[in-house]
């Protein structure tokens, strides 16, 4: 991609672009047993020795269950409209189904006035990755009845809060929660497995059709989303065998998911594995429930890929080429920061004819943030988000029809089989304490979105 020099301002991209910033319940509520929240299946995982790098938990996370108001203040100071949140099912379902927790609804009703009256146009997610434990017991995503249970969940939501929230998010990153904790197991519920991972992969695809479906007949004037984990991905060599590594790749991180919404059935030509799906649930006839048709999809890029042909890696035959061997820049986590892959998977989601509007529901980065007399100077992520950005309006000036962009993420918070190490926020968490700190990129956000350009 050629580098946008000139610099760029809020303006450039439209009075109607998005500006938002994104959490999730699991990573920020903590008030893990208050108010009659059942477990999910991360309170179970985090106990599980070894898990977490750091051996926390989330009991507590950022407390943003008591401190919303707090949070959306600071969120709203930054300059942002729009505030994306999760909400969380074992708190409306302690069970997963059944009994619906009226202290759990009263939260979100709480959350959702908040927003409104402070200026924030409400995003919702209905399933950022914390299953109830109740379902895990009954074989969670592996198990078909968790579709069901999911349509009654988000029946549930949008009956309750439909007539105030009118953007609905339907998943957050199927490949990232079916891969992480249902192949590799480092994520909850801890499966590893193709003979967990396919079913997992199919039920979610259903899941996302059919809630989304469920949002259509409940809610007057819904615009309906789902969110997609995305990687640019970059053949190691032109060789053959890379070649066709990368389409098996592309296939698996970035077209599992998106092609049965779009009603292209799974990608089964570049990845063979996803026919044993369609062998396994013909008699189904599910084909027609994977698709619907989506108002909007959200795309999450963090980093590119490059790959390899690797015949030691059992099924795809692909490995990564990582970051570490190509001298690349790279954040605390390791990752590449590629605005060129950004723009990448842009084009690339652009060009499906069923993809009518795009936003990028997440964008981040995780640096080792030390706060220095009361400051917290983190001027590479100011430089990230200054890059990444450049590539959305290149992208966008080039016809892609993305209209929003969202902050990954308010303040610090648990970062998943990361723990707390792993600092993405726009504000600093002190975790002894509770203390927020507006960091230097909050504070670049707040010039950038308030300037008239
Ligand atoms: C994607 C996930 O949606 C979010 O929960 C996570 O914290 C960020 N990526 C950063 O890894």
């Amino acid at each position: 991609m050629e580098s946008l020099n000139a610099p760029f301002s809020r303006r450039d991209f439209g009075d109607d672009f998005l500006w938002g910033v994104t959490i999730a319940a699991f990573q920020n509520e903590g008030a893990h047993d208050k108010d009659g929240r059942g477990k999910s299946i991360w309170d179970v995982f985090t106990q599980r020795k070894g898990k977490i790098k750091d051996g926390s938990h989330a009991r507590v996370a950022t407390d943003f269950y008591n401190r919303y108001f707090q949070d959306l203040l600071l969120a709203k100071i930054m300059g942002f409209s729009v505030f994306r949140f999760s909400i969380s099912w074992p708190r409306i379902l302690p069970k997963g189904s059944g009994q619906v927790n009226s202290a759990g609804l009263a939260f979100y009703h709480r959350l959702i006035d908040a927003c409104l009256e402070i200026g924030l146009t409400p995003y919702i997610t209905l399933y950022h990755w914390d299953l109830p434990h109740a379902m895990e017991t009954r074989g969670g995503w592996c198990h078909r009845g968790v579709v069901y249970a999911f349509e009654e969940y988000v029946r549930i939501c949008v009956r309750e809060y439909g007539d105030k929230v009118k953007h609905w998010i339907v998943l957050n990153e199927p490949f990232g929660f079916t891969s992480l904790g249902y192949m590799l197991g480092v994520h909850a519920p801890g499966k590893f497995g193709l003979s967990y991972f396919l079913p997992a992969v199919h039920h979610v695809v259903l899941a996302q059709a059919a809630g989304a479906r469920v949002i259509r007949e409940e809610v007057k004037d819904a615009v309906i989303g789902t969110t997609f984990s995305c990687s640019h991905i970059i053949p190691y060599t032109q060789n053959e065998r890379d070649l066709l590594a990368a389409r098996k790749a592309d296939a698996l991180f970035n077209r599992m998911f998106l092609e049965p919404a779009l009603g292209m059935g799974y990608p089964v030509h570049d990845m063979p594995m996803l026919k044993r799906i369609e062998r396994r649930y013909a008699l189904w006839r599910d084909w027609d429930r994977m698709a619907f048709d989506f108002d909007f999809i959200g795309i999450q890029h963090y980093f590119p890929l490059v790959v390899r042909y690797n015949a030691f890696m059992p099924v795809v035959g692909v490995s990564e080429v990582k970051p570490r061997y190509r001298k690349v820049p790279v954040t605390a986590l390791g990752w590449e920061i590629s605005a060129g892959g950004m723009y990448a998977v842009l084009k690339q989601f652009a060009a499906y004819r069923g993809v009518k509007r795009i936003i990028v529901t997440e964008g981040g980065a995780a640096f080792t943030d030390q706060p220095e007399d009361g400051r917290i100077k983190d001027t590479a992520r100011i430089q990230y988000f200054q890059d990444y950005l450049g590539a959305v309006l290149q992208a966008k000036r080039e016809g892609v029809p993305v209209d929003g962009y969202f902050a990954w993420t308010l303040t610090d918070n648990f970062e998943w089989a990361e723990g707390y190490r792993a600092r993405f926020g726009l504000v600093y968490v002190d975790f002894e304490t509770q203390r927020r700190t507006i960091k230097d990129s909050g504070y670049w956000f707040k010039t950038f979105l308030n300037e008239e350009g």
